[in-house]
C-alpha cells in the first residue's frame, strides 16, 4: 500500500514537472523567436514577465532545484549571455553578485566594449530598460535628493555616511558637494570600487574606508555621528538578524536630529525570475512588515518618527527613521 502511494505521488510530481517544462519551453521558445526576428525588447519583456510569474508560483527553491538549469540549457541562453549585464552577473568576476561595475551598467555609465555582438548590446539595453533597473536609478537620485534636502533643512554643512558605498553615484545628484558637505564617509569592502569612487569624487572632505560591514558592527569607525546615515544595495543580501543588528548600529551613528535611510527590494518584483534563472542573482525580497522589523533592536525612545515608503514602481521599499533632536536621559536605579 505504502509503495503504491509513494509511486502515485512520484508520478504526480513528474506530471507537474512535465507540465511546467512545457510551459517553460513555450516561454523560452517565444523569446528565441523574438530574438531571431531582432525584436529584443519584446523578447526580454515577455521573458521577464513570464519568468516572474513562474517564480511566484513555484518559488526560489524550485528554481534552484531544476528550473534554473532547465532554462540555462535552452538555446535562448546563448543569446542572453551575449548581454554584458547578464553575463557579468552570471560570471561574478569579483566573486559576488551586484558589484558596483554591474550597477554602473544600470546607471548607463560608460560605453560597452566593441567586442559585444549587436544582439548582445540590444538585449543588454532591453534588460536595462526594465522596471527594476528604473528603481535602482531612482534609488541613486533619491539619495542624492535626500543629501540636498538635509543641507536645506539644517542650513549648514552636513555630514553623511554611505555603507556599502560602491561607486557613490548618488553624489552626482548633489549639486555643490563642497558647499553642502562638511564631511562624507563611504565604506565598502571592494577596494576596486572604492578607487573608482575616489577618482570620480576627488573631494578632500570625502573619506572612503576599504572595510566590510564587520568594521561598522565592531564599532571601529572613528567616533563621529552623522546627519544622514544610509546604505543602498546592501540589506537585500542580509539575513533578518544581521539586518536588525546593522540597522541598530547604523542608528547609533545618526546625530541627534538626523536621519537614517535603508532601502530593500520588495516582494513580487517582476524581474526576480529572470535574475534567478539567467543571472544567478539572489536577493532577499521583503514586505513592509519585514522592513519594519529592521527596527527590532532600536531603542525607540530615540526615534522621533519613522516612515516606510516605496519608489514609484513599487519595486523598492524604504525605511526612513528620524532621530530625536534631544535624546532623553535614561533612568537607572
Ligand atoms: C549593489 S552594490 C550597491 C553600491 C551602491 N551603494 C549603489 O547603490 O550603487 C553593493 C555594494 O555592497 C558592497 N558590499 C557587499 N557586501 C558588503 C559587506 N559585507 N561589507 C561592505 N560592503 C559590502 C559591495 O562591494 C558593493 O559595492
Amino acid at each position: 500500500m505504502l509503495v503504491q502511494s509513494l509511486t502515485t505521488t512520484t508520478s504526480h510530481q513528474e506530471n507537474i514537472q512535465g507540465i511546467t517544462q512545457t510551459l517553460i519551453d513555450r516561454i523560452l521558445d517565444k523569446c528565441l523567436t523574438d530574438f531571431e526576428h531582432e525584436d529584443y525588447i519584446a523578447g526580454v519583456h515577455h521573458l521577464c514577465v513570464r519568468l516572474g510569474k513562474l517564480l511566484q508560483t513555484h518559488g526560489t527553491d524550485t528554481f534552484q532545484d531544476w528550473i534554473k538549469d532547465y532554462c540555462l540549457s535552452h538555446p535562448v541562453s546563448q543569446y542572453l549571455m551575449q548581454s554584458p549585464f547578464t553575463k557579468r552577473c552570471f560570471d561574478k568576476p569579483r566573486g559576488y553578485a551586484g558589484d558596483a561595475t554591474l550597477i554602473d551598467y544600470i546607471y548607463r555609465i560608460g560605453d560597452l566594449k566593441e567586442e559585444h555582438s549587436e544582439a548582445g548590446r540590444m538585449i543588454h539595453d532591453a534588460c536595462i530598460m526594465s522596471s527594476c533597473c528604473d528603481s535602482v536609478r531612482w534609488r541613486a537620485q533619491h539619495l542624492g535628493r535626500e543629501i540636498n534636502k538635509m543641507f536645506d533643512q539644517k542650513r549648514r554643512k552636513i555630514s553623511a555616511i554611505s555603507i556599502a558605498s560602491g561607486h557613490l553615484r548618488e553624489l552626482s545628484y548633489v549639486d555643490g558637494f563642497d558647499v553642502k558637505i562638511e564631511n562624507f564617509v563611504g565604506l565598502d569592502q571592494d577596494e576596486n570600487s572604492n578607487d573608482v569612487a575616489r577618482t570620480n569624487f576627488p573631494h578632500s572632505n570625502l573619506f572612503i574606508f576599504d572595510e566590510s560591514i564587520r568594521y561598522v558592527l565592531a564599532k571601529k569607525l572613528p567616533e563621529q555621528s552623522f546627519d544622514l546615515v544610509y546604505s543602498t544595495g546592501l540589506f537585500d543580501y542580509l539575513e533578518d538578524k544581521l539586518a536588525s543588528r546593522m540597522t541598530s548600529r547604523m542608528f547609533d551613528l545618526v546625530a541627534p536630529g538626523g536621519s537614517m535611510i535603508i532601502p530593500n527590494f520588495a516582494k513580487g518584483m517582476p524581474e526576480q525570475g529572470y535574475m534567478e534563472a539567467f543571472m544567478d542573482w539572489y536577493l532577499i525580497y521583503r514586505d513592509e512588515a519585514q522592513v519594519f522589523d529592521f527596527m527590532s533592536e532600536l531603542n525607540m525612545d530615540e526615534v522621533e518618527s519613522y516612515d516606510i515608503y516605496s519608489d514609484p514602481s513599487g519595486n523598492v521599499l524604504y525605511l526612513k527613521v528620524n532621530k530625536k533632536g534631544c535624546i532623553p536621559l535614561l533612568h537607572t536605579n
